[in-house]
């Protein structure tokens, strides 16, 4: 497996590595969330790369940059036992040299949730992305329903632009508590991931629901509130019941729904979400 920080060395890579390249962008401290990407990646792509970016664009001030949980040798020892091509580590002074100006706005679909309280975050995902594939130019990139406004972002985005490459989009690996495994369970103490399953308890609530018939978006939304009321501790940010694609707010669930919401547990915002469907 190749280690590559340069621009230049992953267009060599690139170029050495047979037609069907897939990709998965990351940002490293990687779980099995993320391996299963490059594993799905690896069934359908002859070679896979990875790239590992803790990309400062797409935090806003005061958010956690400086202290996102970093372990380079440790991700570089997963990806080589999943059978990785390369690796890309870029330098933020090459992705963002001096002058460097242009940014991505991929209009609705990243400015409701997550884009409405993180104002500019999927301007920075959706400028990096582009960046990411037109160094790394994969045929497929791979990306995971955990991130579910992420996705609708990326395929607007990828469709927009007609940008050559198919997006994947992988289920949510969870533990087998229900929470789904993400970089920040890291900050979580040992009480709080407990609490914390209550996210996903909260969304099968949603689910169970609807399969049994709901269709008024807003009791599905009060479904999801009023378990996760069940714990004080929780600052609820927001409570979804939206069209998967667009991500307009639902009053009526029509074939597929995705309920999504974010909970600050303490000082750790986490994110989850779930596709709904009719029974
Ligand atoms: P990061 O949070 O490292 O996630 C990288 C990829 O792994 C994303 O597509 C994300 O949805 C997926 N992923 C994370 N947890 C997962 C889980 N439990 N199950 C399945 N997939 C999971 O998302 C980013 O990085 C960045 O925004 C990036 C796209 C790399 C741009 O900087």
């Amino acid at each position: 497996m190749q280690v590559l920080s340069s621009i230049a060395a992953v267009r060599e890579a690139r170029a050495a590595v047979g037609a069907t390249l897939g990709f998965v962008p990351t940002m490293g401290f990687l779980h099995e969330g993320h391996l299963s990407l490059v594993r799905r990646a690896k069934t359908e792509c002859g070679a896979v790369a990875v790239s590992i970016f803790i990309n400062p664009t797409q935090f806003a001030p005061g958010e956690d940059l400086d202290r996102y949980p970093r372990a380079l040798e440790r991700d570089l020892d997963l990806l080589r036992g999943a059978g990785a091509a390369f690796v890309f580590t870029p330098q933020a002074a090459e992705m963002y040299p001096p002058g460097f100006a242009t940014s991505i706005d991929v209009g609705p679909v990243a400015r409701p949730l997550e884009g409405a309280v993180r104002p500019g975050h999927f301007s920075g995902v959706a400028t990096v992305v582009t960046k990411l594939f037109n160094i790394v130019q994969p045929t497929r990139a791979y990306f995971g329903q955990k991130d579910g406004q992420q996705c609708a972002v990326i395929r607007r985005l990828v469709t927009d632009l007609n940008m050559p490459l198919e997006v994947m989009v992988c289920d949510t690996v969870r533990s087998e508590s229900g929470l789904a495994l993400s970089s920040r369970n890291s900050y979580l103490g040992a009480e709080e991931r407990e609490r914390a399953v209550l996210l996903h308890e909260s969304l099968r609530a949603a689910q169970a629901r609807v399969a049994a018939g709901e269709r008024d978006a807003s009791v599905v939304r009060e479904v999801v509130r009023s378990v996760l009321a069940r714990e004080p501790a929780f600052a609820v940010d927001y409570v979804s019941v939206a069209d998967p694609l667009e991500l307009n707010e639902l009053e009526w669930i029509g074939d597929e729904a995705l309920v999504s919401l974010a909970v600050r547990v303490g000082a750790t915002r986490l994110i989850d979400n779930m596709v709904v469907r009719p029974g």
